[in-house]
């Protein structure tokens, strides 16, 4: 496995967040977490997560509950579009697969409001799937560490960056590392003013030694 997963998952280790969705594997709790966090920040998410787990402990309970109801809970958050999605998904995990959240990629996939973000993030973090999740986090830091000047706003630039997050997914350890390569992004390969100095791989950044950390990632869009 690469040398830059390794400094990834020892950086994780040590810098890593605590959240509640990193303490279990149940798929049910961490694709709520993944949906709550789409459009919002961690500190804002946390308590509409621990919301909705006490109220909604299983994928059963969010299916049977009214539609109201969950969109009361979600009150707050906006793009009332996801807790709607959110609820749909649920009764189609009750009505295709017996109430038990499925495992298989294409399942997750087909369920209501999941994309490719959140089928790879479920899939690798509840099953270990080798899965690589690519968010705004990713494109950052791979576009960095490569210094890839491809726009991530278009097709070919997302097919693009999908390929190199696949080739560098740590398939030892899928959970770990995606989850590792998110919190490097969002907290060391920052979009301004990154932590340079003390990065653990500053060795290997190629847009580092060239002197174009703050031009990338690429938009064509601007
Ligand atoms: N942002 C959204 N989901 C995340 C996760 N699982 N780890 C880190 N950052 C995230």
């Amino acid at each position: 496995m690469s040398e830059i997963a390794d400094k990834l998952i020892d950086w994780y280790g040590v810098n890593g967040r605590d959240l509640p969705w990193r303490r279990t594997r149940d798929p049910y709790r961490i694709w709520l977490s993944e949906v709550i966090l789409q459009q919002t920040r961690i500190a804002q998410g946390m308590d509409y997560y621990l919301r909705f787990v006490a109220r909604f402990p299983d994928v059963g309970a969010l299916a049977a509950a009214d539609e109201d109801e969950v969109l009361k809970l979600w009150q707050g958050l906006g793009y009332y579009s996801r807790a709607r999605n959110l609820h749909a998904a649920a009764r189609q995990v009750v009505e295709r697969y017996g109430g038990r959240f499925p495992a298989a990629y294409a399942d997750v996939r087909s369920l209501k409001g999941v994309g490719d973000y959140t089928a790879a993030a479920v899939c690798s973090i509840a099953y270990d799937a080798p899965c690589a999740v690519v968010d705004g986090n990713v494109y950052r830091v791979l576009s960095r560490l490569f210094d890839l000047d491809l726009a991530i706003d278009t097709a070919e630039g997302r097919k693009a960056f999908a390929a190199l997050a696949d080739e560098q997914l740590d398939r030892r350890r899928p959970a770990r590392y995606n989850q590792a390569i998110m919190d490097f992004g969002a907290l060391q390969c920052t979009p301004a003013n990154p932590s340079c100095n003390d990065c653990p791989l500053r060795d290997e950044c190629l847009s580092l030694a060239a002197g174009t950390v703050a031009e990338r990632p690429v938009k064509a869009g601007r």
